[in-house]
């Protein structure tokens, strides 16, 4: 028998792992578990009783199982029970969960195209209305207008999805527009615990906006008229008026966690969706260890086309997310729309800006007295919350830094301390680039350059002891803007931080200041305050951006239901145009310098001309796992990414290297260890989708400093679907580079019959090493 003493220190044993086991609580995290699937034992009646039972020594549970892009599931895991489940023999791998932001410039921490163009596409009647766009997104506002169902017929016999009612969503939400509805929310509450309810609609009802905003992007019904306080009246329409709608809910107020957005993926492709648009993004991580590089893979190879934005993180280099090359990576361009709203200096000097307040003005012709939120005393230029001092703002117009906090919360920060206005200005990061916001008092947003010559007025007004004073003016809309579109300053840009060979982002689409439907029910500042209304809302962002891109390509698809992702892509790609409605090069919003591709991708998505593209570079499943052994993916993470067992990839390497991806653009990257002269070479292969009888010929724009020579240079093509291959060769001499940076050329290749011309951007990089 023990001794009493004994026990005691068993029991204190016991009580000290007890405790550091609830310390370890403190650190779990969210593990996407990949399992062999077809190992299940079968004991087990279905796939999440084997899974659960694999969690049977931790407290976890199963929070979501996925079938379709991915063969496993979610669970909440303590470092040691993440160890642990690794090593069970059916477990492939675990990957930690990112929690994911809207790609909207709308609020800090998150962080048309015109009807022309369009209606080439439109003409039949029911053009589209077989195609399913599925949105992963905030869910929606089903009773927006813009998602009626009049004239549209039963949804088509593909479809297998179905309408989730909850208590704010009952089952008439849904309509013969808006086929599918769903939300996921099990990984987010593993995380915050249960969700408020009264804060966010547990249900697919969309309690931000940008859910509502997106899908009408993407495929809003005609509504007219349609406009958000005055500003941008007109016919209101998405890029696919006809195609349906299927919601999949997976952001709420805390962010959009990948657990859920896995699960969003999977039950799309089950349902049958044909495009996936999916604004959401976060950090650049090796493919096996992105769910969203994971997921898009699944749904591509079910033919599923999937478009992302690139992500709001520019004007800076390096920035653009969702870049891996089974997903089309947009970009946000400028529209030739615009909503000028200008300060007028009590000097009589004028400094553009723009808005869309719509409330009751200031007095016309009369001058305020203009103050800095920067200036001494003050405990912030940023205008953030209870940061101004109600008796040096009053009856003044405030002058705040952009930045940390939402341009239109400042805005109500000035109003509550009693400013009559605000300007707000851009800093030397956000240069030029301007967003139009729906201020809740009378206020505009003013560039680096603008904001600069303010403070200047301002200090010499100062000096002089005489008062700096302002108004602002409302122009209202302004149609015709030349030039556009431009690269808008926030949109990401390239060079691809994963992938150098693979050009991104791949294409801009319109992005600033757009006019999509917005929940009657919600605010259009997005300040809780806000009583206004609107049925309407302008918002900005390559959250924006994508949606245009997704419509576009269920038009595609409609015309071409054969077409792969690939094919799409192509089409969008080749076809992209790079010059201005002014006639000249694009320009960057941020600096109004010329634009780049890394800027642009291959540039600006033309409808009219992607649907008739000529030839398209098609890419298979296998072309991607080439790509993958090529870019030095291990067997393992291969098949992370692709489900199937790996294949060997010593052919693969054989046959190149990771450039030779069949990508319709192309990207050489040289490292310049002391060599003179250094070559590479694509070998690409186009399939006829133009003219039976077509003779396609060469042009070369090759890359300052570099020789290109392409085998052959005539494309003789005897019928539909025909492929043929080409060989680039370029070659470049090395330059003087200082250690560590590097310089980038760049060219194109264009293939042209009579009717169509299909253009590759060829981009040369060359590096100089540490
Ligand atoms: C949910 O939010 C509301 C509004 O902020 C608050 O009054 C309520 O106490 C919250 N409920 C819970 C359970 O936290
Ligand atoms: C813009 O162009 C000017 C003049 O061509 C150049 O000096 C400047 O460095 C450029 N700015 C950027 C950010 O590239
Ligand atoms: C892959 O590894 C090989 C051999 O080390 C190297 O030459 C090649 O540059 C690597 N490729 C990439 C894309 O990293």
């Amino acid at each position: 028998m023990a001794s009493p003493s004994h026990s005691h220190i068993i029991i204190l044993f016991v009580l000290s792992l007890a405790s550091a086991s609830a310390w370890e609580v403190e650190k779990k995290t969210t593990y996407i578990v990949q399992v062999q699937h077809e190992a299940k034992p079968s004991i087990f009646p279905t796939h999440r009783h084997w899974y659960q039972s694999s969690l049977a020594d931790t407290t976890a549970s199963v929070i979501h199982t996925y079938q379709t892009v991915f063969h496993g599931f979610s669970a909440r895991l303590s470092p040691a029970e993440a160890h642990k489940l690794h090593s069970l023999s059916h477990v492939i791998t675990l990957i930690p969960e990112q929690v994911r932001q809207l790609h909207t410039t709308r609020s800090p921490q998150f962080l048309g195209l015109n009807t022309a163009d369009r209606d080439g596409l439109l003409k039949e009647t029911d053009f589209g209305s077989d195609l399913v766009i599925g949105v992963i997104d905030t869910g929606i506002s089903p009773d927006s207008q813009s998602f009626n169902d009049r004239d549209l017929a039963l949804p088509p016999p593909k479809w297998k999805g179905n309408c989730v009612a909850a208590k704010d969503f009952p089952p008439t939400s849904c309509n013969r527009k808006l086929i599918g509805a769903r939300y996921f929310c099990a990984g987010y509450e593993a995380t915050n615990g249960k969700m408020n309810d009264t804060l966010e609609s547990r249900s697919p009802r969309d309690s931000d906006g940008h859910g509502t905003h997106t899908a009408s992007i993407a495929a809003g019904r005609y509504v007219f008229p349609a406009s958000t306080m005055g500003y941008a009246r007109g016919m209101a329409a998405g890029m696919a008026p006809k195609a349906r709608l299927a919601v999949y809910k997976v952001c709420w107020n805390a962010g959009c966690y990948d657990s859920d957005i896995l699960a969003a993926f999977d039950a799309a492709v089950t349902d049958g969706v044909d495009v996936i648009s999916l604004s959401v993004g976060g950090a650049v991580v090796p493919y096996h260890l992105d769910a969203i590089a994971v997921g898009a893979f699944g749904a591509s190879e079910a033919g599923v086309f999937v478009s992302a934005s690139a992500g709001n993180g520019g004007p800076g280099g390096l920035t653009v997310t969702n870049v891996a090359p089974w997903v089309t990576t947009v970009g946000a361009g400028t529209i030739d729309r615009d909503f000028p709203a200008d300060v007028m200096l009590g000097n009589g000097k004028v400094i553009g800006g723009v808005s869309v307040y719509g409330g009751p003005g200031l007095t016309p012709s009369r001058l305020y007295p203009l103050v800095y939120a920067g200036s001494d005393g003050y405990s912030s230029s940023l205008c953030l919350e209870d940061s101004l001092d109600p008796k040096s703002v009053r009856g003044k117009i405030v002058v705040c830094d952009r930045g940390v906090n939402s341009r239109a919360a400042k805005g109500e920060v000035v109003k509550k301390a009693g400013g009559v206005g605000m300007i707000l200005t851009n800093g030397p990061f956000d240069g030029e680039g301007l967003v139009a916001d729906c201020h809740v008092l009378p206020a505009t947003s003013v560039g680096a350059g603008g904001g600069d010559e303010l403070r200047r007025y301002m200090s010499l007004a100062s000096q002089l002891r005489s008062p700096a004073t302002a108004t602002i003016i409302f122009k209202g809309t302004r149609l015709g803007i030349k030039p556009a579109p431009k690269v808008a300053s926030f949109s990401a840009r390239g060079p691809n931080p994963e992938s150098p060979e693979i050009l991104k982002p791949d294409v801009i689409a319109p992005g600033l200041n757009i006019l999509a439907a917005w929940p009657s029910t919600l605010a259009p500042s997005g300040v809780p305050s806000d009583e206004r209304r609107s049925e309407f809302n302008i918002l900005s962002g390559t959250s924006m951006a994508c949606p245009h891109v997704s419509g576009l390509a269920a038009l595609l698809k409609a015309a071409h239901p054969d077409w792969s992702p690939a094919a799409i892509r192509s089409a969008l790609i080749t076809t992209a145009y790079t010059l201005d409605n002014g006639g000249g090069p694009m320009l960057d919003e941020s600096n109004a310098n010329v634009s780049s591709v890394f800027d642009y991708g291959a540039g600006h998505v033309h409808p009219d001309s992607a649907i008739n593209p000529g030839l398209v570079y098609d890419i298979s499943t296998y072309d991607y796992v080439d790509f993958l052994c090529n870019s030095n993916y291990t067997s393992h993470n291969i098949r992370v990414i692709t489900r199937n067992q790996a294949s060997d990839c010593s052919g693969a390497k054989r046959a190149g290297h990771s450039g030779n991806l069949n990508y319709p653009s192309l990207s050489a990257v040289f490292q310049q260890y002391g060599k003179q002269h250094m070559s590479t070479h694509f070998i690409r292969t186009v399939t006829n989708v133009g003219d039976p009888n077509s003779l396609y010929t060469l042009t070369i724009a090759p890359p300052p400093g570099t020789e290109v020579t392409v085998e052959p240079d005539t494309l003789a093509f005897r019928r539909l679907g025909q492929k043929l291959n080409f060989l680039v060769r370029v070659q470049t001499r090395a330059v003087k580079l200082s250690p560590g940076s590097s310089t980038v050329k760049t060219g194109s290749i264009v293939w042209s019959d009579t009717k169509h011309t299909v253009t590759s951007p060829l981009v040369v990089t060359m590096q100089q090493p540490l």
